[in-house]
C-alpha cells in the first residue's frame, strides 16, 4: 500500500524536465525549436521548461527572423515574443538536456563544460531523429525554401524528443 502510494506520487510530481536548445544566432533555428517544443508540450500536458540560445551575441535582445516567424506563423506557432540571448556556462547547471542545432554548435557549447556530465547533457538535436547524429542547415543565408525543410527537421525531432520524454 505505501509502495503504491509511493509510485503514484513519483508519477504524478515527476520533476519538471528543463531543456535548452541552442543554434548560432538565436533567431532563426532555436527559436523555432523553442516555439514547436513549447507548444506541443503544452498540448501534450507535460510540464517543461523550455528556453533557446545562441551561441554567439550577434543578435542578443532581437526578435526571430522574420523568415522564421512567418514559416512558424504558417504552421500556427506565433513565436514574436521570442528574444535572442548568448549561451551562458550556468545553462549547464540549470538544464538537464541541452541541444545544439549544428556541429558547430556542439562543438561551441562542449568547450564550455567543466567535467563530464556538463558534456553529457550536450547532443545533436537531430539525434532524436532515428539516432543519426545530423545537423540542421542553417538557413540564415539561404532561401525561403531553407525554412520549410528546417521547419520539417525540427518538428519530427520534437515530436520525437516530447514522446521519448513521456515514456521516461
Ligand atoms: P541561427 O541562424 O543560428 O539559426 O539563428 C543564424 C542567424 C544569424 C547569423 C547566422 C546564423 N549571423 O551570422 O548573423
Amino acid at each position: 500500500m505505501i509502495k503504491g502510494t509511493a509510485l503514484r506520487f513519483l508519477f504524478y510530481f515527476r520533476p519538471m524536465k528543463k531543456i535548452l536548445v541552442v543554434c548560432l544566432g538565436n533567431i532563426c533555428r532555436s527559436p523555432m525549436a523553442h516555439g514547436l517544443l513549447r507548444d506541443k508540450a503544452e498540448k501534450r500536458g507535460i510540464d517543461l521548461k523550455i528556453e533557446s540560445a545562441g551561441t554567439s551575441n550577434f543578435h542578443v535582445d532581437e526578435s526571430p527572423d522574420n523568415r522564421a516567424q512567418e514559416k512558424m506563423k504558417s504552421y500556427g506557432y506565433n513565436i514574436s515574443d521570442l528574444r535572442g540571448r548568448q549561451f551562458i556556462p550556468s545553462d549547464f547547471e540549470e538544464y538537464d538536456e541541452i541541444f545544439a542545432m549544428d556541429e558547430n554548435n556542439y562543438n561551441d557549447i562542449i568547450a564550455q563544460a567543466q567535467d563530464r556530465s556538463e558534456r553529457e547533457k550536450v547532443k545533436l538535436f537531430l539525434s532524436e531523429i532515428n539516432g543519426e547524429n545530423l545537423s540542421v542547415p542553417d538557413p540564415y543565408f539561404g532561401h525561403e525554401d531553407g525554412f520549410e525543410h528546417v521547419f520539417k527537421l525540427l518538428d519530427a525531432a520534437s515530436d520525437n524528443l516530447l514522446k521519448r520524454i513521456e515514456d521516461e
